[in-house]
């Protein structure tokens, strides 16, 4: 691992493919810039923490429901985090909005993965809500988060076409489709963060 390497924390809810793809680019490219120092998780039994674990990444669990109230639970979080000293937080799939104590503490270096198109359907079902919409084109967002949902500066976008078949199964076969270009965005963009630096200029990141 270069010295130089960013350390970056990432945050799942899920299956964790997402994180898979920042895994597997650390461990094949020793120049990517980036070293996962921990991966954490709102809910335990989950795959994305069982990946973490065969990687030899340390993990950590804070739930919701283990907390008197949502700010407790934030301000938990935001010190689980803050212990491995990260450069970038990564939510890679992580299914809860964090509050103020963590998005102040993380500001300008929490990086979230949205699979649509922003601003178009943001929120929790974002497929869902663009095959409703009967959009042709959607995507994912590569974006920072600020204090509202899903409305941080956008750092890169990829685009995927809707089928006329993808009404059939609600949307399952679109978001696989969605989610492969996803992960290549997502290690892209982290890398480039990472390796070459970044300014925030309003709503315009600046990668050099
Ligand atoms: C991604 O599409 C992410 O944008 C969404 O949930 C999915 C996570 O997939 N919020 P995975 O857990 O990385 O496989």
């Amino acid at each position: 691992m270069a010295n130089s390497a960013k350390r970056v924390v990432v945050l799942v809810s899920g299956s964790g493919t997402n994180l898979q793809a920042l895994i597997d680019r650390v461990a094949a490219d020793p120049g990517y810039g980036v070293e996962i120092v921990a991966v954490g998780a709102d809910r335990s039994g989950i795959a994305g923490l069982e990946r973490a674990e065969r990687a030899g990444l340390p993990t950590f669990v804070t739930r919701v429901r283990d907390h008197a109230t949502r700010e407790e639970w934030d301000a938990e979080l935001t010190a689980r985090v803050a212990a491995y000293e990260p450069d970038l937080v990564v939510s890679a799939g992580f299914m809860k909005i964090v509050g103020k104590a963590f998005t102040d503490r993380f500001e300008n270096r929490f990086v979230n993965t949205h699979p649509a198109l922003l601003p178009s359907f943001p929120g929790a079902h974002g497929v869902r809500d663009a095959l409703a919409h009967g959009v042709r084109v959607t995507g994912c967002t590569v974006h920072f988060v600020d204090n509202g949902v899903d409305t941080g500066p956008i750092i890169a976008q990829g685009v995927v076409e809707v089928r006329d078949e993808d009404e059939e199964d609600e949307g399952a076969a679109l978001h696989e489709r969605i989610k492969e270009v996803e992960r290549e965005l997502l290690v892209d963009v982290v890398g480039r963060l990472a390796r070459n630096g970044y300014r925030i200029e309003g709503r315009k990141v600046r990668i050099p």
